[in-house]
Formats: structure tokens, sequence, C-alpha cells
């Protein structure tokens, strides 16, 4: 029997035993068609087949949606699996023996050494909370306050950092000779205002570590302890292993949970999420501290196949704003999968559908964790269990908060509202069911409101309500920022041109001093450079590009996309080659001063609040002005 090393040599071995269209067949009815194969993408709905398999190469592409990758990608995505779960099943399918998974094997060592240091901080932070005599605000704060006990404390990992300015940067460092650049990179430690040295980021607070799925320290949230100190809550910057709109607070207890229950439930705060944890409601999550984005809701998703999302915000206007962003994100994440679930388990139907998403309300304006501590931890289960669906939470919302509709034009006013919510439910039986219920609540006839919902055509939808809301300058900024994108792509779909055209070293030289802006792009870029020393040939090329990537989806997805796209690149001559790198090189090198326009863009992604998101957006407008119309006319 054949027994890999490594994990890695079993992810070889699984992938030379896979057959990309075999494995597609099992979900997909393929045709044959020229090299390819064709069929009726899986991923969204679809008449006509524009879901392509090349079995030379050994992926797929679906030219309607956009999916694209490799048998171990299809298998992630149409059974919502991680990666390490997909390999491990087939291994087993197979027989091979899997060697333990020990981390990114080779990829990524930085990563290693920031969960390292993140996690002696963090050990550092437990030690003080319990010994240093100064954190006895923090301890009892944890103890009192929130009501937790030691062992609360301790499987949280709480701790707390001293009030002096570099105390945890020089205990890392003599202790245990951690560099200032790898703390800095960690997030732990930043320039002092003065700019000639490095203090701590946090000082004088609660730490709570945030730990990814497989409980690797990724940052820290730190709250004050002092009353209306600002920020309440101190957060880690983005790092190499923080993404913040990818991390979930809470998911790797959450996790198991989250499976068995085939559900989750989104919170806004830690303490929220611990303190539903230990009372029992474990598939409690939170975002960190910014909203809910399609990321999360992927990365949610993996663990569950009927994706039953509980939208559990706070009861405060932020946090119903909130809920309303977050449905919006949801349905965007599952889009083209179906409509959402818009009908209780008792209502037998066969319909496909995206999603469930459920609507949590706190009452008397608590959020879950004072909640729990008023009420107790069975108030809130009922709570979870007798949550609306979102369609009664929104209808119930609208009539609510129109108060008694009494006069023919307040009764018009609140259908109008309810007309988009009626629109968007597909079943005609459901459908009917709310007209009903609707009509005898406002005592309107049911033909009225019927009449009124045939006159409607969907005028906004939700769609088209977001390009309206999209201001001028995002527009300007995605423009630039697509044009941008493609050069990239087309540079380097040049790697994949046919034979001879230009040498693997000549192109990289020519890529050598552009300057990329996607994170995924980047990545290529950087592995297809390497490889191309070691390579000889683009087939070889291709294949050692796709094992590298072989367990990030997304720049897989991307490389399949550069890989299509040099097919038609293949008519071209040498000449007309070079005009065409360098063509591309100039779009990306006019792209508005890269470096300060992405810290720009990624602040105004961070800006919470309309005023900061306001004065962002101005800044990056007069920042791209200086560009924008040279570019366009280019
Ligand atoms: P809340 O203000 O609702 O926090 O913010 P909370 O946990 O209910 O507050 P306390 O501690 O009980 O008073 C919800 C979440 O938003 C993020 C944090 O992740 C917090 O848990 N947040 C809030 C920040 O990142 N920064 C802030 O300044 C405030
Ligand atoms: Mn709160």
């Amino acid at each position: 029997m054949i027994k890999p090393k490594t994990y890695t040599e079993a992810i070889s071995l699984i992938k030379e035993r896979l057959d990309i269209v075999d494995v597609v067949s099992e979900y997909v009815i393929l045709k044959k068609s020229g090299r390819n194969y064709m069929g009726c993408c899986p991923f969204h709905k679809e008449k006509t087949p524009s879901f392509s398999v090349n079995p030379e190469r050994q992926i797929y592409k679906c030219f309607g949606c956009g999916e694209g990758g490799d048998a171990l990608s299809f298998l992630m995505k149409i059974n919502n699996q991680s990666f390490n779960e997909v390999i491990s099943e087939l291994a087993q399918k197979f027989g091979i023996p899997l060697p333990e998974f020990k981390g990114q094997e080779g990829s990524s060592d930085l990563k290693k050494q920031i969960f390292n240091v993140n996690e002696l901080a963090a050990e550092y932070f437990e030690k003080n909370l319990f010994e240093n005599p100064t954190a006895q605000k923090a301890l009892e704060y944890l103890l009192e306050k929130r009501k937790y006990d030691k062992s609360i404390i301790k499987k949280y990992r709480f701790g707390y950092s001293s009030n002096k300015y570099d105390e945890l940067l020089k205990y890392l460092s003599k202790e245990h000779n951690i560099s200032t650049d790898l703390m800095e990179k960690a997030g732990l430690i930043s320039q002092s205002k003065s700019k000639d040295n490095f203090i701590d980021r946090f000082r004088g607070r609660l730490m709570i570590p945030i730990e990814d799925e497989n409980s690797n320290i990724v940052g820290f949230g730190a709250r004050t302890l002092e009353e209306g100190q600002n920020p309440k809550y101190l957060n880690s910057p983005e790092t190499l292993v923080y993404n913040k709109s990818r991390i979930i607070y809470g998911l790797n207890k959450a996790k198991s949970s989250i499976r068995e229950q085939d559900a989750v439930v989104v919170m806004e705060g830690y303490f929220d999420v611990i303190t539903a944890q230990v009372n029992g409601v474990e598939n409690a999550v939170a975002t960190c501290g910014t909203a809910l984005t399609k990321s999360h809701i992927k990365n949610l998703s993996r663990y569950m196949t009927k994706r039953k999302i509980y939208l559990a915000f706070d009861a405060d206007a932020a946090g119903q704003m909130a809920i309303q962003r977050g449905v919006e994100t949801v349905k965007e994440a599952f889009e083209g999968l179906g409509e959402i679930k818009q009908f209780d388990d008792n209502f037998n139907t066969n319909t496909d559908f995206s999603c469930e998403i459920r609507v949590i309300n706190t009452p008397e304006g608590k959020d879950p964790d004072e909640f729990i501590k008023t009420h107790g931890a069975e108030a809130y289960k009922t709570l979870v269990e007798k949550a609306p669906l979102l369609i009664d939470y929104e209808i119930s919302t609208i009539i609510n908060k129109e108060g008694d509709a009494k006069t023919p034009q307040q009764k018009a006013a609140v259908i109008k509202k309810l007309i988009p919510l009626l629109f968007e439910v597909k079943n005609e039986i459901i459908k009917e069911e709310y007209i009903k219920k609707i009509s005898k609540q406002l005592d309107i006839a049911q033909n009225a409101i019927n009449k009124e919902l045939s006159h409607y055509k969907g005028g906004t939808t939700n769609n088209e309500i977001k390009i309206q809301r999209k201001t001028e300058i995002s527009q300007i900024v995605k423009k630039i920022t697509n044009k941008c994108i493609i050069a990239q792509k087309n540079l380097l779909s040049v790697y994949f041109i046919n034979e001879n055209k230009i040498a693997f070293d000549t192109l990289n030289s020519f890529l050598n001093d552009v300057e990329f802006i996607d994170e995924n792009l980047i990545l290529i870029k950087n592995t297809l450079k390497e490889i191309s020393k070691e390579v000889t040939n683009k087939q070889e090329l291709e294949q050692k590009a796709m094992d590298r990537l072989v367990d990030n989806s997304e720049a897989k997805k991307e490389l399949i996309d550069i890989i299509f796209m040099a097919q038609q690149l293949n008519s071209m001559n040498a000449r007309n080659l070079k005009e065409y790198i360098e063509d591309n090189i100039s779009v990306i090198n006019e792209y508005p001063d890269t470096n300060k326009n992405k810290q720009l863009k990624a602040k105004y992604k961070e800006a919470q609040d309309e005023i900061s998101s306001l004065q962002l957006q101005y800044e990056l407008r007069e920042q791209l002005k200086k560009k924008y119309s040279r570019l366009e006319t280019n």
C-alpha cells in the first residue's frame, strides 16, 4: 500500500486518483462538446448549459456565474465542506492513510510566527490577569459585572494588558527573543506618536483573544475598564492572519454545534457570544466589530447544508439597521442558489431554497448578553426557538411601525410598504396565506391587496436600490479598479500562451516592478514567478501552480480565469504580444497612487459611521479626480 509521508504528498496522491469528469458527473449531466464537456451549472439556476469541464486540464468553469476550480474545489463547493474535510473523506474512500496535518506545510512561515507571538502575548495577558495587582479591576469586572466564573475566564482566555507603555514589548523581546518587526506584523505594538519608538498597542484593557476556526489566535479585542473611554473596544489591526471581513468570533467553539444543528446564531458582541455559548446556545458567533460580510457568510456556510441563519443583533436602532444590512448580505452571498425559505417546517413543499433567515428580537432594548443575564438561559432559548422567519419579522416590523392604520390613506401606505415583501414570495399558496393574514390584521380586502400586488412590477428590487444608493465616487473607484484588475489578469495570462512566443524569464522581468493590487492576483503573480524558474513549459507551469494553490479556492478560481483568458491570446504574434504587455502595464501603473489609494479604501471599508465615511469618500474623490479623466479616455 502507498503510504504518503506528508499531508501535501497525500493530497497529490488523492488528486491523481480524481477525474474531474467523473466527479462532476455525479452531480451534473455532462455532454461532450469538442475537447470539453458541457452541462447546466449546479451553482446557479440556468436552462442552457454554460458549465464547462475540461478533462485535459482537470478543471471546470461556469461562463454564466463565474465559478471555477478543480475537482477538489468542486467538491468543497457542492458539499459545503472545507478543504480538509474533502481531503479526509477522499483519503478514506481511496484507502490512503492521511498523515497529520501540520498547519501550512511550507506555505506560510510568517503566519505561523504570527500565531506563535499572539499565543505568547495571550499567555502573558492571562498571567497578568491573575497575578498582576493592577489587574484587580479587570478581574472584578469579569467576576462581578459579567458574572463569569474562573472556568469561563480560563476557557475564553481573558487577560489584562498593563498600563505601562512597553511591558509586552519588553517581555516578548527579552524572554522570547521576538523581533519588533514581528510584533508589529502581529499588530501587538505600534509606532509611538513621536514615531521614534514602538509602544504596546493595548494598555490597561481587558484582553479578549480572537481565535480562528482552528483556535489559532489571530488578534485581540480589548475592552476599556474606564467608564466613557473611547474606543470602548480597541481591536487588533488587520494582519496577515487577521482578516476582519472573514474571521468570526467564537467559531472555533461553535463549529461542531453549527454543524449538528445545521444552524448558526449571529450576534453583535464578544460578550453576547460568550454568555450565549456558556448558557447552552453553543452555535452563537459574532463578527468582530464590523458589519456582516459575504466572506463571513461563506465562512459560516461551510458548516451548514441548509444554511439556517439566525440574526440576533442588538435591539437598538443600530442593531435594527444591522439586521437589514445583514439580510442583504446573506441574500447576496447565496444569490443564484434559490429563494430564501419563506415557510415553516410543517409546510410541505419540495421547493429548493438557498437559506433560511430568522430574526431573534430581544425585548426591552437588550442585547443577548443582558437578556440572558436578566431572564436566564431558558428564556433565551425560547426566543431562539420561536424566532420568526425573515418575512414574518419584516411584515410585523412594518405593521408595528405604522401603528394603527385607520384611514384609507394610512392603510394604503402600509400596503405599499408590504407589497415588495409579498412580491418576493414565489410560492402562490404561501403568498396567499400572507395576504389573508395581512387583510385580517389591517381589515383590508384581500382582493384589493392582490390587485395592488399585480400592478407591482418589482420596480425597485434590492439590487436596484443598491445601485441607486451607490455614490458617484464608488462607481468611479469600481470602474478604475475593474480596469486595473483586468489588466493584471491579462498580464498573468501571458504565462499561459502557447509555447515560444515569450520566454518565462523575459515575462518575469517585465512584471518585476509592476505593483499588483489584488490579494489573490499578487499571490498568483508571485507563485508563477517562482515556479516559472523551475519548469520548461506551460503545461508544467499550469500543473504546479494549481498544486501550489490547491487549498485556496479563491485564488484557484482566478488562476483558472487567467488560463482561459490565455486561449484568446494564442493567435498573437510576438510583436503584438509585447505591445499587449506594455499596454496592460501602463494601465496598472496609472492606477491612482496604488498604495495610498489602497489604504484609503481599506479605511473607507472600515469606517462605520456616516460622517467619517463621507469624509473618506471626499478624500478618495479628490485623489481620483486627478487621474479620472485621463484614464477614462484611455
Ligand atoms: P456593543 O457596544 O454592543 O458591545 O458592541 P457590547 O459587548 O454589548 O458592550 P458591553 O461591553 O456589553 O458594554 C458590539 C461589538 O461591536 C464591537 C465589539 O466587537 C463589540 O463586542 N465594537 C464595539 C468595537 O469593535 N469597537 C467599539 O468601540 C465598540
Ligand atoms: Mn451590545
